[in-house]
């Protein structure tokens, strides 16, 4: 087996991935020559320093917290994976300080919450839910009264970003014509029609659904006056995040029959753990179809985030790629036949004058070079015509800007 090795020496990449990392994502990393040890659970701050000693790669998901005391402690760390959506356990400033990179998945889950929004309209429109319910205690109510296919019914798509413009797809192909609202420019897809204004979409539309992240402006977007902006007996979705809605709101509209259903999947207070109890004035009311933050809850997605996360951090190791980094600067540097340095340095004037000057000095030629710069912090990948000596690692990190130098 190859075995893949960073910085100087062929000692191969530790690896250490924490709560349950999906077992692609392990078999991902071994396959690409990293020494893997996991752990089911998460650690514990000063389990998690001791833990990292010698260690290359952390593999994290939601629950383990990697502060700036972790970080300054894990000498040897270079990337962390979050495989999971969000990165707010980890301490983004401090990683970045350290030089470490951070990646996660933002996309793997994108399709998962498609579908159940393209479940939810379906069934909205068909009352499933209260008719499932109604059998299940015995009754037998068979009517067409208030049950619509979705064929040729407009859908307002609130946030048309990854999951927005793919629903956008979905629901076109179910005949549906869709409208939406988004803050920038977003390319329509299809034959979807983009709205001026949020006031706009909701008197176009008959069915409403919002995609929009998580930003604190979009605290209560929806409240009573947009809902009642809302054409009558409208249905009205929220997958993306609970504080986007204000619920009793939603409730009083639901209530009072303006709007003929809902699907809620986010909620702006949430049980911290399976078997807490779920308290919500939308419980009980019909049409109403709540589920528990499911959205993104598949084992697709789960899959697909071990083996993307795994992925980054594997080409992060073997060649210095960023791409989509959550902290570092992005860059992609193709494979040359040169030996690979990565350079993490402070973003000021004149830093890859002085690496270049470094490497002039000591007779190597710089085959190709790359480089990206992101808020405080340059990231420059070069290739030289030599084999990387240790002197040349040591010019390059006594430089005064220097972050984290490594050979690749
Ligand atoms: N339910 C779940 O399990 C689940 C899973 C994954 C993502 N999500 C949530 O779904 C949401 C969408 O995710 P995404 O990956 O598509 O995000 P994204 O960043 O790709 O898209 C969000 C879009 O919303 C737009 N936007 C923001 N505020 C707006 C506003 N007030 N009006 C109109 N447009 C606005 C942005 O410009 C952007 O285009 C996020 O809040 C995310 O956290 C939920």
């Amino acid at each position: 087996m190859l075995l893949a090795s960073c910085g100087l020496g062929s000692a191969p990449v530790k690896a250490l991935l924490c709560e349950n990392v999906h077992p692609e994502g392990v078999r991902l990393l071994r396959q690409r020559g990293f020494e893997v040890e996991t752990r089911d659970g998460a650690l514990g701050e000063d389990d998690l320093a001791a833990a990292l000693a010698g260690v290359d790669l952390l593999g994290i998901r939601s629950t383990t917290t990697v502060s700036r005391r972790v970080l300054e402690q894990a000498t040897s760390l270079k990337a962390i994976g979050a495989f999971c959506i969000g990165t707010n356990q980890i301490d983004l400033d401090a990683a970045t300080a350290a030089g470490v990179a951070v990646f996660n998945a933002p996309y793997s889950n994108t399709r998962s919450v498609v579908e159940l929004a393209v479940a939810e309209i379906i069934a909205l429109a068909r009352h499933l839910t209260d008719q499932t319910a109604a059998m299940h205690a015995g009754v037998w109510h068979k009517s067409a009264h208030g049950s619509h296919e979705v064929r040729g019914r407009t859908l307002g798509i609130v946030g048309y970003g990854s999951i927005g413009s793919q629903l956008s797809v979905m629901a076109e192909a179910l005949g549906m014509q869709v409208h939406y609202f988004d803050l920038v420019d977003r390319l329509a897809l299809g034959n979807a029609r983009r709205c001026g204004s949020l006031d706009e979409l909701l008197g176009a539309v008959e069915t409403v659904s919002v995609h929009v992240d998580g930003r604190p402006e979009n605290r209560r977007l929806f409240s009573d006056e947009q809902f009642a902006r809302m054409r009558p007996r409208s249905l009205f979705l929220n997958l993306s995040r609970g504080h986007v809605v204000d619920d009793a709101a939603l409730a009083r509209h639901l209530v009072s029959g303006h709007l003929a259903g809902a699907a809620l999947d986010v909620y702006p207070t949430e049980p911290k753990s399976n078997g807490e109890e779920f308290v919500s004035v939308l419980r009980g009311l019909p049409n109403v179809i709540l589920t528990p933050h499911v959205g993104g809850s598949t084992e697709e997605a789960q899959e697909d985030i071990g083996t993307f996360v795994a992925g980054k951090l594997a080409d992060f190791a073997e060649g210095g790629s960023t791409v989509l980094s959550v902290n570092l600067p992005q860059v992609a540097p193709a494979r040359t036949a040169g030996y690979r340095i990565v350079h993490l340095h402070a973003n000021v004037p004149g830093v890859l004058a002085k690496i270049n000057t470094v490497l002039a000095e000591l007779g190597a030629n710089i085959v190709a070079q790359t480089l990206a710069t992101r808020g405080h912090v340059g990231f420059a990948v070069l290739d030289i015509d030599k084999e990387v000596a240790p002197e040349v690692l040591g010019a390059l990190r006594a430089l005064p800007e220097s972050v984290r130098v490594e050979a690749r």
